[in-house]
């Protein structure tokens, strides 16, 4: 398959689905909190896009996973399964991750939060990832290669002394939840795909605190640090603009 340049149609829906996907993020704020448990959060979250926004949480029956939204709790990398055992407690880290769907179009989203009291060094390790989403971000503009933006993440965390995941990656997104291509949070200068005006893709970097190797655990989705140290995520899904990008997920508190 070859990448998807999107039509100012396609566009305006993609505009559309990501502004609703932000906009779950922003309501979940007041909930996550100590002793909430991911099922609660879940629930909410699956309530709100399915009655409130009119649309569908995409990972729900995706490939058979089970539930509406991850979250990804302290060593776990991404795609934690929802469950009512696990609670929240104060000094928690946890990335959730929401993808809608609206008139067909994705929009896919991630962020980060401390649960009560940060411990010591888990509020670094969340913003030099969230730095490094930003410094990948703006990168992007037609003719930038897909190696820079992996180039420069991989740089960001690595000056940090953290490690990149290297077995999950952003992707192209649109009527597909993942399409062509695939996102590198490492890699080149000057390597790999050329950026085209109307490309539509995510950057979602993982960083972990220790080494870069996963674990996937025997529910089939979740994947932790082998090591058991912690990673952290975000996630924006960008479009490719004739001068630079737009981040179609971009919450009302960032300002691109
Ligand atoms: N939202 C995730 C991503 O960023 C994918 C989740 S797939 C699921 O690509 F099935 F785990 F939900
Ligand atoms: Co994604
Ligand atoms: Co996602």
């Amino acid at each position: 398959m070859q990448v998807s340049i999107k039509t100012p149609e396609e566009i305006e829906k993609m505009r559309v689905a990501g502004r609703l996907a932000a906009e779950v993020l922003e309501m979940l704020d007041e909930h996550v909190k100590p002793g909430i448990s991911t099922e609660e959060l879940n629930s909410i979250a699956h309530d709100y896009i399915v009655n409130k926004q009119q649309a569908i949480p995409a990972p729900l029956n995706y490939k058979g996973f089970p539930k509406s939204i991850c979250t990804s709790v302290n060593h776990v990398i991404c795609h934690g399964i929802p469950t009512e055992k696990k609670i929240l407690k104060d000094g928690d880290i946890i990335n959730i991750d929401v993808t809608v769907i609206k008139d067909e179009y994705h929009g896919d989203t991630s962020k980060m939060w401390v649960v009560g009291k940060p411990k010591p060094g888990t509020q670094r390790l969340i913003q030099i990832t969230q730095e490094c989403l930003y410094k990948g971000i703006e990168l992007v503009k037609p003719g930038t290669r897909l190696g820079d933006i992996g180039h420069v993440i991989q740089q960001h965390a690595e000056k940090h002394r953290y490690s990149v995941v290297r077995d999950y990656c952003g992707h192209g997104i649109g009527k597909v939840f993942h399409e062509e291509p695939q996102v590198m949070h490492y890699g080149k200068p000057g390597t790999g795909m050329e950026l085209q005006e109307g490309m539509t893709f995510t950057i979602e970097p993982m960083i972990n605190q220790g080494k870069y190797q996963t674990k996937l655990m025997a529910d089939g989705w979740t994947v932790v640090t082998k090591d058991h140290k912690l990673s952290a995520q975000w996630e924006h899904t960008i479009l490719v603009t004739a001068d630079g990008y737009e981040v179609l997920t971009k919450r009302s508190e960032e300002s691109f």
